[in-house]
């Protein structure tokens, strides 16, 4: 299992759900976060003076997926939330050792949907 978290516009974030549905994708975690990437992340000086650091208010969007998912998942996000302006976000992909839904004890595959 994968765990996709992809840090992106708010205003793309309607439609992103909306894809997402459309392909079976069901379980998510959203998150209002702020963050900076390259470019204005630091400003001014530390103790005493100006100090500023520019945040930008994203979405979070976690999702645990089957490895076999994956790939339509990351171009789905892509596709939609691309603008080709900076700031459009990031996608990290991480390994998931387990899953268990606290009602059923399930876990695996069948945990997930
Ligand atoms: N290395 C990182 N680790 C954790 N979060 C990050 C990292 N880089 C970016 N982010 C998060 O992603 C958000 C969007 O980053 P951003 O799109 O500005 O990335 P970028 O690398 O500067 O790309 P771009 O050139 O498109 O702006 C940031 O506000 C921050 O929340
Ligand atoms: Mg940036």
């Amino acid at each position: 299992m994968k765990k996709v978290e992809a840090i992106i516009r708010p205003e793309a974030f309607q439609e992103l759900r909306q894809s997402l549905d459309e392909m079976g994708v069901k379980g998510l975690t959203v998150s209002e976060v702020a963050g900076c990437g390259q470019q204005k992340g630091q400003e001014g000086i530390f103790r005493g003076s100006r100090f500023e650091i520019k945040l930008y208010p994203k979405v979070k969007v976690e999702m645990v997926l089957e490895d076999h998912d994956l790939g339509s998942v990351i171009d789905t996000i892509i596709n939609t939330c691309a603008t080709d302006e900076v700031g459009d976000g990031k996608i990290f992909v991480s390994t998931i050792d387990e899953v268990f839904r606290i009602r059923t004890g399930e876990t695996g595959k069948q945990a997930l949907i």
